[in-house]
């Protein structure tokens, strides 16, 4: 973390939650985070039934909420996708878009992923945009090839100043729920390398926030927030417990502390 950039959290509920589990999470989040310094920014991105849940639970509180994806298109006869004016009237702030599990489970190419971040930006959300290799792409050390090609495909669609309105979330899929995090070593490596890339864009890009997301917990996050290109967290199963993502947030808070 550097002191020239605000500490962001976000949890990625993915397709957890019931309504009564989830008044308490969120009822418990919202309470934690006020104790928490107002330069850690905090998230929940929950499944789309929730979010008129999301927003009666938190609204007023220091977390924001969002949604895990939103459609391509405007509107129309698309059954079964949500728009994203749809999310941003239940008061979203964010949206994931581009996570790697949309992207191998329903096929979404980088030019999808970056039409569904100009969606997300038009409609006021800041886009969350994914990226991240696989084990093989890694091993055949394809890693910047592969982050570098996503990130450019979102970039080459956006200006500058669009450009500075998204988060990255580097999720490297072999560390999704696997409990096998990369080291701070390896996502500090391709941190850097994606803050150049945005670098390149315009001056005005290189301080988006950019989060490590893949089995990130209590025990871990310090050294991973550490790091000085990482400005947070995109957290899948430690969101789910109050206390394991309270923990994680206040680990950023402290290293912002110490940072600052
Ligand atoms: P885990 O934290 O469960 O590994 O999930 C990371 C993730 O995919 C967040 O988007």
């Amino acid at each position: 973390m550097s002191n020239q950039r605000p500490a962001l959290v976000v949890g990625n509920w993915k397709m957890h939650g019931r309504l009564a589990g989830n008044a308490v999470l969120l009822q418990h989040v919202a309470q934690g985070a006020r104790a928490l310094p107002q330069d850690v920014r905090v998230g929940v991105c929950v499944p789309f039934p929730y979010l008129p849940q999301a927003q009666a639970l938190l609204d007023g509180s220091p977390v924001a909420w969002g949604a895990q994806d939103v459609s391509a298109h405007e509107q129309g006869a698309y059954t079964g996708e949500v728009a994203a004016e749809m999310v941003a009237e239940f008061g979203a702030a964010y949206a994931i878009v581009g996570h790697s599990e949309r992207r191998a489970y329903h096929g979404e190419s980088p030019e999808l992923v970056a039409t569904k971040t100009q969606r997300a930006l038009a409609a006021g959300l800041t886009p969350i945009v994914c990226v991240g290799e696989t084990l093989e792409q890694r091993e055949a050390d394809a890693t910047r090839d592969v982050v570098g090609a996503q990130l450019d495909a979102v970039l080459a669609v956006l200006s500058a100043d669009d450009a500075a309105r998204i988060v990255v979330a580097y999720e490297p899929v072999w560390a999704i729920g696997t409990g096998k995090s990369a080291t701070s070593e390896q996502a500090q490596e391709v941190h850097a390398f994606l803050r150049e890339r945005l670098a390149a864009k315009g001056a005005q890009v290189a301080d988006v926030p950019l989060l490590y997301g893949g089995s990130v917990k209590p025990d871990n996050a310090v050294e991973l927030f550490r790091q000085p290109d990482i400005d947070g967290g995109l957290i899948g199963g430690a969101s789910l417990k109050d206390a394991d993502f309270l923990a994680i947030c206040a680990a950023a808070a402290a290293v912002a502390d110490s940072a600052s």
